[in-house]
């Protein structure tokens, strides 16, 4: 399984070697894998090809990011690793789980147990506090951590009692990544978190990322516009067209404090 046994205690970050570090990922199995991976869509007379034959697979730990220009198909890719989307055509496998003919019921089931997502937009319930907000999902997960724990990873254990109005953009991101990684999930799926904040803000919500990363051991893939973020990454993924049309390993990760946009 992608997710230690024994996760790491979040309110002591960093305490002991957790097995989890970003160095699991050159050695990791394979959580995920896509082949031949097509998404079209239908428009009257005409085919998009959203995707195009799409070969990936992701490894347990691994910190991925994804690069191309507007249109390129990122979103539909990571849509459909998350089982919020699926394709047309190819194979798609999460662990012994074949996901490509999966149903409704099957996928709803997979996203709860396995997958955290992240918008651009927050998407917090505005009228419930930070903590409330976290609790919603932390009520109805099998193993989560606490939405205290949860926050407190996210450096918000502050402002646990704010509702997002009375939060900065930045924060409400902080607090939508609460939400995503308190049931643990195998998978977080960021799409363009840092899009709609500043440089200092987006980097924040960066170090949050690398963060649940490294000490929880979270596989975890963020589309970004932002070329200097790829430095963050064990590998990232450019596509075009609704292609992969390359692939590059760094040999060392970039912390975010140490990118510069
Ligand atoms: N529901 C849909 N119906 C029809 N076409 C779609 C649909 N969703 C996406 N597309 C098309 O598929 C292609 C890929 O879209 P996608 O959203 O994956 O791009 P993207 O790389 O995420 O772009 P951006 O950086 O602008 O978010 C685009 O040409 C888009 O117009
Ligand atoms: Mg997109």
């Amino acid at each position: 399984m992608p997710m230690p046994t024994s996760s790491p205690d979040i309110a002591t970050p960093g305490a002991g070697s957790t097995g989890s570090d970003a160095s699991v990922a050159s050695v990791a199995s394979i959580v995920f894998s896509l082949h031949g991976v097509t998404k079209t869509y239908q428009m009257g007379e005409v085919e998009v090809h959203a995707l195009s034959d799409v070969d990936l697979e992701l490894r347990a730990g691994e910190f991925l990011v994804l690069l191309g220009a507007s249109g390129s198909g990122k979103s539909t890719l990571l849509n459909i690793l998350g089982g919020l989307d699926t394709p047309t055509a190819g194979t798609l496998h999460y662990l012994d789980h074949d996901l490509t003919h999966a149903g409704d019921l099957a996928l709803t089931r997979f996203r709860r147990e396995h997958v955290g997502f992240v918008f651009q937009f927050y998407n917090l319930i505005p009228s419930l506090t930070a903590l409330e907000n976290v609790q919603l999902v932390t009520e109805i997960s099998d193993d989560p951590m606490s939405a205290v724990d949860a926050l407190s990873m996210v450096g918000l254990q502050d402002r646990l009692h704010h509702f997002p109005a009375q939060l900065s953009g930045g924060e409400q991101q902080r607090v939508a990544i609460a939400r995503a990684i308190a049931k643990r999930p195998d998978l977080l799926l960021c799409d363009e978190p840092t899009g709609a904040l500043d440089f200092r803000t987006g980097k924040l919500v960066l170090q949050v990322l690398e963060r649940v990363n490294r000490e929880l051991g979270t596989t975890t893939a963020i589309i970004t516009h932002n070329a200097a973020i790829a430095g963050m990454a064990d590998r990232v993924v450019y596509l075009s067209s609704g292609r992969i049309v390359r692939i590059e390993s760094n040999a060392h990760r970039v912390s975010p404090e140490e990118i510069e946009w």
